[in-house]
């Protein structure tokens, strides 16, 4: 029988650790609760918000719905010829899923270690670090339609996966992921051509890396960069990375030439957000209990008792200063729920 608990304080189920609470919780732990809980139809009316490990969302209220915390279990693989297919349950904690395949020695996940938040996340923004999207591993998944209350197959065409985007932005809400499936590999392909990994792999001459090297790595890169949600509330990258035209950008870097920024095919280029919000001055910025982090001017941070609001504030006058310094308007990565 499910519970369904009512007025239970979110705090420690977001990174941001915003003291927020919701109307009504529920905790799944197998995929037959969902159509258990759907077929009340009071849960169909009501406002709902799925939850991983809240490591990408900004609570601005109290939510006055129904919070269904996603906590499905299990991995397995099967190895076939070169391939191995590992399947995990939706509330698996992405890293030990890394974890998993990195011990098994699983190629594929390697550059994608110590990313915070659920596997079941993971393809909702289409994950990404150190020159490895989810995409590049991903098979298929499993998900819940609550509208028919079916469970539906999507391939990796059928995600549409793009640069912190898939289909799963466009169908917000109607589907809840209940298991992910992953192609991985025996032979390694080793991806280290993100600057920092290279530099890191001399610190520590390496030559040939493994998979486990290359986590280890990038373990170590992340930890120096990015502040440890345990003990500094945030949600990673507030912001996307902004995409523009090569016009746009010719009339950028003509009068900021050192302006940090990779080609992003079809005529466009990718600007460093955080290079953006650096030089208009927010780095390091401490403003009421919120601000930029120290080393990454892209991480807001709850520097103790922040409002959702307060943050959300902090963000929109990033995004004014941004625009009246260079033309480009951010676009917020962290999802905001009202
Ligand atoms: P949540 O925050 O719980 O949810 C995020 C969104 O997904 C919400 O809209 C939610 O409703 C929806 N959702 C969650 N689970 C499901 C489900 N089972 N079915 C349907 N919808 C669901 N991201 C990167 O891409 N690259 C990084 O390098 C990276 N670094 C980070 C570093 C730090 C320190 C932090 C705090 C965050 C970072 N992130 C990064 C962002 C975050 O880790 C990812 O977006 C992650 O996938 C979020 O997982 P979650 O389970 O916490 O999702
Ligand atoms: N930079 C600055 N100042 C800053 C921050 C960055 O000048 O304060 C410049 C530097 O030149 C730096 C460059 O921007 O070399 C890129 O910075 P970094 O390598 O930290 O990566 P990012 O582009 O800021 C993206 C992802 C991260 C991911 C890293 C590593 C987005 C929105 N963010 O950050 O993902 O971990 O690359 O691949 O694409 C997340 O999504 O939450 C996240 C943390």
């Amino acid at each position: 029988m499910l519970q369904i608990h009512k007025n239970v304080s979110l705090k420690n189920f977001n990174t941001f650790g915003i003291d927020v609470s919701a109307r009504y919780f529920v905790e799944i732990n197998h995929e037959d609760e969902l159509m258990e809980l759907f077929m009340d139809p009071q849960w169909m009316n009501v406002d709902r918000l799925v939850l991983g490990g809240g490591s990408n969302l900004l609570l601005i209220n109290n939510f006055e719905g129904l919070v269904i915390r996603i906590n499905i279990r299990g991995i397995e693989h099967r190895i076939n010829h070169d391939d191995v297919f590992v399947e995990a349950g939706a509330g698996e904690v992405w890293n030990d899923l890394v974890n998993y395949c990195v011990g098994w020695e699983f190629a594929g996940m390697e550059n994608l270690s110590l990313i915070p938040g659920s596997v079941g996340a993971s393809p909702i923004q289409n994950i990404g670090a150190y020159g490895v999207e989810l995409k590049d591993v991903f098979h298929s998944c499993n998900a819940f339609e609550i509208a028919s209350g079916t469970f539906k197959t999507f391939n990796k065409r059928g995600c549409k996966f793009g640069y912190r985007d898939s289909i799963f932005k466009q169908l917000k809400g109607q589907y809840i992921i209940v298991t992910v499936k992953f192609q991985l590999s025996l032979t390694p392909n080793i991806n280290a051509r993100y600057g920092a990994i290279e530099q890191e792999l001399v610190n520590r001459s390496i030559v040939n890396p493994s998979i486990k090297d290359i986590s280890q790595v990038v373990s170590h890169i992340r930890v120096s960069k990015l502040p440890d949600p345990s003990t500094i509330g945030n949600a990673g990258s507030f912001f996307k990375n902004p995409v523009i035209s090569l016009n746009q950008f010719e009339a950028i870097v003509s009068k900021y030439p050192e302006v940090v920024h990779y080609p992003a095919g079809d005529g466009l280029v990718k600007l460093a957000a955080g290079w953006l919000i650096e030089q208009c001055g927010w780095k390091g910025k401490v403003v009421g209990n919120t601000g930029t982090w120290k080393n990454q001017a892209l991480v807001l941070v709850n520097h103790g008792g922040a409002t959702g609001q307060e943050i959300f504030a902090l963000s929109s006058q990033i995004i004014d200063s941004v625009y009246t310094k260079f033309g480009v308007m951010l676009d917020r990565e962290v999802n905001i729920i009202q």
